[in-house]
């Protein structure tokens, strides 16, 4: 029986140059198959005498047994070889920092917006939102600046080519006070009302931007006075800088929606401004003319209005000096207020 040996040998030489599972399989069945060399063997059996066939097909099957064991071990060190191929290419180095996820914040000049929006709701006023493409007649006319009047200069703004569906000229607006006219006209006396949002104008340095956000302040009744103006105003600054120690102070101005008319100023007690009038608003009496516009009768109706840079507001409460930070995109500095 020394072809048996021969036959063992050669098939655990062959099992182990295989290199993958699918090849070990075809190289089981070319001795274990049903036309393999073994089974072949067994098959001859038949033609034996009895005592022959006994003895031959102990061997036989001892062969068979020792050809499946090599087999057993070849498949596990395939395996095993696969699955360490597997790990080294899928390496994961834990130590690695993670991805992360960005997580949001929310914009200093949204967070005053927000904080703007909290103390007038508070004592009672409207929120409202209008349109950043307005029309000229809105931003501009009914709001007593009359077409060609030199007014109309402190506000320089972007034209947009095509009129609107009344053939009136549209522009980017230039502040939030056609709010005070949009909203009047839709609503019923009194009017008590804010209009934060975007504005636009030819401008650009470190306290100016084409792009940037003011707040409107409208309340109109039959006698809102300059008296409620400076206190619902030196009220808000008071909640919006969180301290008491803030002096305000009118100073007499012009615009052509107001009359009279005045900047508003304020001076910290302390901090980097400590004794600094700052200017922090536009404001006045309600224009009769306006007031005309609104629909209402100026014989009757009267109040105040103002107008807030909301990035200026930020700006003192944070004590951040140029402008040109907030639209920056620079994640160290926003993060700063996430
Ligand atoms: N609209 C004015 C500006 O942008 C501010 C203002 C608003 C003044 C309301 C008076 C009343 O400069």
């Amino acid at each position: 029986m020394n072809d048996l040996e021969k036959i063992v040998s050669e098939a655990i030489d062959q099992f182990a140059s295989t290199r993958e599972s699918a090849e070990l399989e075809r190289v089981k069945a070319s001795y274990l198959g049903k036309a393999g060399r073994l089974t072949e063997m067994l098959k001859g059996l038949g033609k034996l005498a009895p005592e022959a066939r006994r003895e031959s097909g102990a061997l036989i099957n001892a062969a068979k047994e020792r050809i499946e064991a090599a087999l057993t071990a070849r498949r596990a060190a395939i395996a095993l070889a696969a699955l360490e191929a597997r790990l080294a290419e899928e390496s994961l180095d834990v130590t690695l920092p993670g991805r992360g996820r960005g997580r949001g914040g929310i914009h200093p000049v949204i967070r005053t917006w927000q904080r703007v929006e909290a103390i007038f709701r508070s004592i009672g006023f409207d929120v409202a939102d209008g349109p950043e493409i307005e029309s000229d007649w809105y931003n501009f006319t009914a709001l007593n600046n009359p077409e060609n009047h030199p007014a109309r200069s402190m506000q320089d703004t972007f034209y947009i080519e095509d009129k609107d569906s009344s053939g009136l000229q549209l522009l980017l607006r230039t502040h939030t006070s056609p709010m005070q006219v949009r909203y009047a006209r839709q609503h019923r006396a009194p009017v008590k009302v804010i209009a934060p949002g975007r504005t636009y104008r030819v401008d650009s340095d470190a306290t100016h931007s084409p792009m940037f956000h003011q707040v409107e302040g409208l309340w109109i009744d039959e006698h809102i006075s300059f008296a409620d103006l400076k206190g619902v105003y030196t009220d808000f600054l008071r909640r919006f800088f969180e301290t008491d120690d803030l002096q305000v102070r009118f100073r007499p101005s012009f615009f052509p929606f107001t009359e009279p008319s005045a900047e508003i100023d304020m001076m910290f007690a302390d901090g980097p401004n400590k004794g600094k009038w700052l200017e922090i608003s536009g404001s006045g009496q309600v224009h009769p003319t306006v007031v005309r516009n609104f629909g209402l009768e100026p014989e009757r109706y009267i109040g105040f209005a103002f107008g807030s840079g909301l990035e200026r507001l930020t700006m003192l409460r944070y004590g951040i000096n140029d402008l040109r930070l907030f639209f920056d995109g620079d994640l160290r500095f926003l993060r700063q207020f996430a």
